[in-house]
């Protein structure tokens, strides 16, 4: 069940998910050469090392087609140094999630995800992207995005737009996925509104 995690809604959405998800897929992606636990990112190195010498502590971690709970998400974005948002507005916000990949430790948090917003049809784009500082540069945010591509793949026709707005210093990561920058053709742009809409 897709949505079994999200306890925060007044909002219904559930159909909506159902409807343009494909059925959740619980599979293992790989074993990361690093024991569990939050280490400091300088020791990475080192520990690094050792368990590429010994091969024994290894972690595995799954793969799920499925949004996390609100708690969970929202401390993915902090720890990627993102702003705090409240439960109602992300549970608007996962509604209109599309496609969603998520990767699990083994002791089951959460420590990369990705989903796609979009009308699945013409125009998809890939929007929270994040992947724990502890377990980056080991292939996960790699993996979110090719899962995420695959479920496009599967349910979106190849003429398809599909857009990230890669942040500053994320452009080979993006690259070597197979995104392309389109600048100088395009240019991102935006305009901020004085809504009238109070703020949460
Ligand atoms: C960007 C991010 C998702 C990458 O996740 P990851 O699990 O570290 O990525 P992978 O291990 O699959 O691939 C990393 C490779 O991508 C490339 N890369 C380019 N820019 C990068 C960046 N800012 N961070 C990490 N890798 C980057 C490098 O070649 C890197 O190889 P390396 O590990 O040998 O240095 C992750 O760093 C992150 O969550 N950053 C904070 C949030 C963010 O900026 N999200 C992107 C929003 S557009």
């Amino acid at each position: 069940m897709l949505t079994q995690d999200l306890d925060f809604s007044d909002v219904n959405y559930a159909p909506r998910l159902q409807r343009t998800i494909p059925d959740p897929t619980d599979r293992l992606v790989l074993c990361l050469r690093l024991p569990p636990g939050e280490w400091p990112i300088e020791a990475w190195g080192e520990r690094w090392d050792v368990a590429e010498r010994s091969c024994k502590d290894t972690e595995t971690v799954r793969l799920l087609r499925k949004l996390p709970a609100f708690e969970e998400y929202s401390r993915l974005r902090v720890a990627v140094g993102w702003s705090a948002v409240p439960p109602a507005r992300v549970a608007v916000a996962f509604a209109e999630t599309k496609h969603v990949s998520a990767i699990r430790d083994n002791a089951d948090e959460l420590r990369a995800f990705a989903r796609t917003v979009g009308d699945g049809e013409l125009y998809l784009y890939v929007q929270d992207v994040m992947v724990d500082p502890v377990y980056q540069h080991q292939g996960l945010g790699s993996q979110v995005i090719e899962d995420l591509l695959q479920q496009v793949r599967d349910t979106t026709p190849s003429d398809a737009f599909i857009g990230v707005l890669a942040m500053p210093g994320t452009d080979g990561f993006y690259a070597r996925l197979g995104f392309e920058s389109q600048w100088p053709r395009h240019s991102v742009m935006q305009i901020t509104l004085e809504s009238r809409r109070p703020y949460e």
